[in-house]
């Protein structure tokens, strides 16, 4: 076991570009993604156990939070986690602290991923994708500065009361979106979309890109798919693309990055 270990969710490369900078700092780190089920859930262990994690519809993204309630944390162990989000927290730090206990707890706003919604750059403060990485990167070594020496946080986790209705209705919202997605005729089959896809909700029907019932919306497929033929209905149509400028695919695929 590692001395750290960092569960991380992350659609579209800002999140695990986050817990990445981090761990360099920290050295002796695992990664966990949580794409999907976590590969490992038992890190009693691990002296720092820390969770990365962006906010989808005012709370925790995919099925985060039922993976949350399988996971194994020595008591002793310093806790800290590091929401991102295009402008508001939201609640998902709170119900992560309802299930494990956090000592330091950060949030910081990165671009906007959901495209469906808004440009890229419509995040707050407003600034393009170099400027916000460089204050990303920033926050990252400030961050980690903080981590290696246990600092605990003053402040306790916002209650968020008024994104709590907000989370109840998104796995709706989401799926409804995820009804709109279609691949146009710049499709070449590459593979991509279904690789990227966190929720394994794309397959391809002979030339055909067949999209399930299972999108989470995290607009993965469209911000990866290299011919930009995946889109929300018309609403993505001309709207720029955009993932984190570090992370790739495979990257994202990996069960668990070691530093
Ligand atoms: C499906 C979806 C829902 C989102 N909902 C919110 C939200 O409610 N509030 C917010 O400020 N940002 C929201 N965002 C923006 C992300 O939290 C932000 O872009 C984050 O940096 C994405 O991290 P990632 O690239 O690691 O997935 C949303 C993004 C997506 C894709």
């Amino acid at each position: 076991m590692k001395e750290n270990v960092i569960f991380c969710y992350s659609g579209t490369g800002n999140c695990l570009d986050m817990a990445k900078n981090i761990a360099k700092t920290l050295g002796d780190t695992d990664i966990i993604m949580m794409r999907r089920y976590p590969a490992v859930t038992d890190v009693r262990g691990a002296k720092r156990v820390g969770f990365i994690f962006p906010c989808y519809g005012g709370g925790l993204p995919g099925h985060v939070e039922r993976y949350l309630h399988d996971i194994k944390v020595d008591p002793d162990a310093y806790t800290f986690a590091i929401n991102q989000s295009a402008a508001y927290k939201g609640e998902g730090l709170k119900k992560l602290n309802e299930l494990i206990p956090l000592d330091y707890w950060a949030a910081v706003t990165h671009q906007c991923t959901c495209i469906w919604l808004f440009p890229h750059d419509l995040m707050m403060p407003k600034m393009g994708a170099v400027e916000a990485q460089a204050r990303s990167e920033h926050f990252a070594l400030k961050f980690a500065n903080d981590i290696k020496n246990n600092v605990k946080s003053k402040r306790s986790v916002p209650k968020a009361y008024w994104n709590t209705a907000e989370h109840a209705a998104w796995p709706k919202i989401a799926r409804s979106q995820g009804q709109s997605l279609k691949a146009n005729d710049k499709c070449v089959i590459c593979g991509t979309c279904a690789k990227v896809c966190p929720t394994g909700n794309i397959r391809y029907a002979g030339k055909a890109v067949v999209f399930g019932d299972k999108c989470i919306s995290c607009c993965a497929c469209v911000q990866y798919c290299p011919q930009e033929a995946i889109n929300f209905g018309k609403i993505t149509e001309k709207r720029e693309r955009y993932h984190n400028v570090n992370i790739t695919v495979d990257d994202l695929n990996q069960e668990i990055i070691s530093f």
